[in-house]
């Protein structure tokens, strides 16, 4: 993603350097937006143009006189937010930027990037802004590099990813915040002038008080399906900030990067400082289509292995937790089978022999099978799944250590404490040094190890239950600022290295419920563990959240024990994401086991729609008692809707549901499925209706009972 091509290198090594030119325009397009960018008088670039694409071919006397700096400096005349900030070796802490060229790659027919070179005419310092445009996706990607070649190193205070101008009457800002268990909770308000902050200051992931995504809308407040918005997030798995800042011109700036806080970094000469990439994409027509944009690139270039298949599961976290044998898994095995699901993913409390883990105060770091639990070590598992044709997969938290480990006790220079105040623990547990080489190779061999050892292992879910406090580097040491990004960029080189080596291993991203996930780590990651809180209730609005940036493919639900609801409703609920289980199958009944059966096969008929069809969110949770959504595929033949019903109040009236992305020409067979044995259809008898019907008059199918569902299979004929 941040890899700058040799022709770019080479342009920019011959590059003329353009003085006093203006009127230059440099568009960034994809097919319905465009980001305009101009060289003023004064050879500053500015922000001309954001917005829906411009039919008519521009000239460049357009823009007359923006006034928007681009990537403003800061120390010279700039009197609000800078994008950059820094001093140089001599002390002077003023920046000036000038354009000095540009250039337009085209390394795919879908994907444009074009680079921007800026340079300060006194100091050698020098910024290159990229944008990536994926046309297709209508998604931009946007990240910085800042160099400098002056004698000694310069300290960056303010390295933004990116800096976006917008002029609206209104600003309306929707954010996601929550805690572990109540993920995703969305909160929209009017800004003011002034700053709003949303950020992290966690260290080691990027949310769980706040999440790194947002919608920015323009004018008015935007819904589903109208109003005009950004969508933004950002790629970074640590400190992130988004600062929106309303201007005494009623302009809107947002800042979105790196939490500077406490990460004053100290460059030296010759060396890159490259930024996380901040993804947005511009909607005029509400948020959903925001969304299936960013799904869209999302499958196709931000997440990884997007166009590949995932596995159902059986998961043995909630049956067993830490207390299990041999015996326990292999029956777990068998349930596997039985249910018809992919793979038996083991969870925590496997390994550790000095102090084995039998709870989570111990054995955090000693990577090794538990002689006691496993006495045949992983080997044997792996084994017993390939029997069953199931494939095995299995929990790690690499970067973590319990203080009462073996780990623990030979490196205590690898883990983040402060030297003079006591430890301070956070599930029990401290947090690895990954700035530290060392600690990188240490938590690439626990993966690799365990690859290496058993490569029958199919799939890891790579966890981190917490954040950084009381943190300080042994390795990094007069050097304390830089360990949030250098923690980061660590763990993105395990990552890396791990991707090298093991290019399509599934692996889940898990921090205590969705505490991590972002598109910085997705690039690695084929999906994440969305919320520790699996009450179905709970999960429907923690979903629809997650649904709103991330497809449905990425978003792992579980059917659980949690919540007093019906097993169906459990079903349905996990079932409009990628599904898997985290129950005791023996203790099914029948009837239950046969539900199940059916809605694993169903799921497998239908989770190329879920995974990759367009996502219409029809009747939202926040707005009333049920939450109704459904998936279309490409081609208009296929599509899957979900209907649940929160809750009834006396008198209340649900209107139809009016179906959305069908092709009205077509001719569609509605059929309910994952119908609980011996219960009655809402649709018993064969219902076909054309797709004008069902987009027009739409479908009345919510039931008043709270807490139930249906899942609706609909097939053009
Ligand atoms: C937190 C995860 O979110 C759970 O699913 C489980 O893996 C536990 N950690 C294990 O400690």
């Amino acid at each position: 993603m941040k890899k700058i091509s040799t022709s770019v290198v080479l342009f920019f090594a011959i590059a003329l350097i353009v003085k006093g030119q203006t009127d230059i325009l440099i568009p960034v397009s994809t097919q319905n937006t465009d980001l305009i960018f101009k060289v003023g008088t004064d050879n500053r670039l500015y922000q001309a143009y954001i917005g829906p694409k411009l039919t008519r071919a521009i000239d460049n006397k357009a823009f007359q006189r923006p006034v928007h700096l681009a990537y403003v400096t800061s120390g010279t005349d700039n009197l609000f937010e800078p994008a950059i900030r820094i001093t140089h070796s001599d002390g002077n802490p003023s920046l000036e930027l000038h354009y000095v060229s540009h250039l337009t790659e085209k390394p795919e027919e879908n994907v444009t990037i074009t680079h921007i070179r800026l340079k300060d005419p006194l100091y050698p310092v020098e910024v290159i802004l990229h944008f990536k445009a994926f046309a297709r996706e209508d998604v931009l990607e946007q990240w910085v590099e800042i160099t400098h070649q002056e004698k000694k190193p310069v300290t960056l205070y303010n390295y933004a990813t990116s800096m976006l101008y917008f002029d609206a009457g209104k600003y309306w800002l929707t954010q996601f915040h929550g805690d572990w268990a109540e993920e995703m909770k969305m909160q929209e308000n009017e800004l003011t002038s002034g700053i709003k902050i949303i950020d992290s200051k966690l260290g080691a992931r990027a949310h769980m008080y706040q999440t790194p995504v947002f919608f920015l809308s323009l004018n008015d407040k935007s819904n589903e399906n109208t109003g005009e918005l950004i969508a933004g997030t950002l790629g970074w798995s640590g400190n992130f900030q988004f600062l929106f800042e309303v201007d005494e011109k009623n302009a809107l700036r947002i800042r979105s990067g790196i939490n500077p806080f406490a990460s004053e970094y100290s460059l030296q000469p010759g060396q890159p400082f490259i930024t996380p990439s901040f993804v947005f994409t511009y909607s005029a027509q509400g948020k959903g289509l925001a969304s299936r944009n960013l799904h869209r690139w999302a499958i196709n270039y931000g997440i990884m292995d997007g166009g590949e298949p995932r596995l159902t599961l059986l998961n043995n976290w909630e049956t067993t937790f830490f207390n299990f044998n041999e015996e326990k898994l292999t029956a777990l095995l068998d349930d596997t089978k039985k249910m018809g699901l992919d793979m038996f993913l083991l969870d925590d409390g496997w390994f550790a022999n000095k102090y084995p883990r039998k709870n989570d105060m111990v054995g955090l770091g000693d990577w090794q099978e538990n002689k006691a639990k496993l006495p045949n070590g992983i080997g044997y598992l792996v084994k017993e799944a390939e029997d069953r044709s199931v494939k095995f997969g299995i929990w790690i938290e690499p970067e973590m250590v319990n203080p009462k480990s073996e780990l623990y006790e030979t490196h205590p220079d690898w883990i983040l404490k402060l030297p003079n105040r006591p430890e301070h623990y956070y599930r029990n547990q401290l947090v690895l040094d990954l700035a530290n080489p060392q600690v990188q190779d240490f938590v690439f061999n626990v993966a690799d190890g365990l690859l290496t050892k058993y490569p029958g292992i199919a799939f890891f879910k790579w966890d981190c239950n917490r954040m950084m406090t009381n943190t300080y580097s042994v390795y990094l040491k007069d050097k304390q600022s830089h360990l949030y990004i250098d923690y980061v960029n660590g763990l993105y080189k395990v990552f890396a290295r791990l991707r090298q080596k093991y290019p399509h291993l599934p692996m889940m991203l898990c921090s205590g419920g969705g505490g991590r996930v972002d598109y910085g780590a997705m690039r690695y990651f084929t999906e994440f563990w969305a919320s520790d809180n699996t009450d179905p209730l709970e999960r429907i609005y923690i979903q629809w959240g997650y649904s709103y940036f991330f497809p449905a493919l990425a978003v792992c639900n579980h059917v659980t024990s949690w919540g007093k609801q019906s097993l169906k409703f459990r079903t349905d609920v996990a079932m409009m994401g990628k599904m898997g289980f985290d129950i005791p199958v023996n203790e099914f009944n029948e009837k239950e086991l046969a539900f199940c059966q059916v809605a694993v096969k169903n799921y497998k008929r239908l989770s190329e729609v879920i995974w990759r069809g367009e996502l219409y969110r029809l009747i939202s949770p926040y707005e009333e008692n049920r939450a109704v959504l459904m998936y279309v595929d490409n081609t208009c033949d296929k599509a899957v809707l979900f209907s649940y019903t929160l809750n009834s109040r006396y008198g209340e009236t649900f209107n139809n549901v009016r179906l959305k992305g069908l092709d009205p020409a077509k001719t569609y067979a509605v059929n309910e499925i994952n119908i609980f044995p011996g219960i009655r259809s809402i649709f018993p008898t064969k219902n076909v209706y054309s797709g004008d019907y069902l987009m027009k008059v739409g479908l009345n199918l919510t039931s008043f009972q709270p807490l139930t569902s249906s899942v609706i299979e609909i097939t053009a004929e």
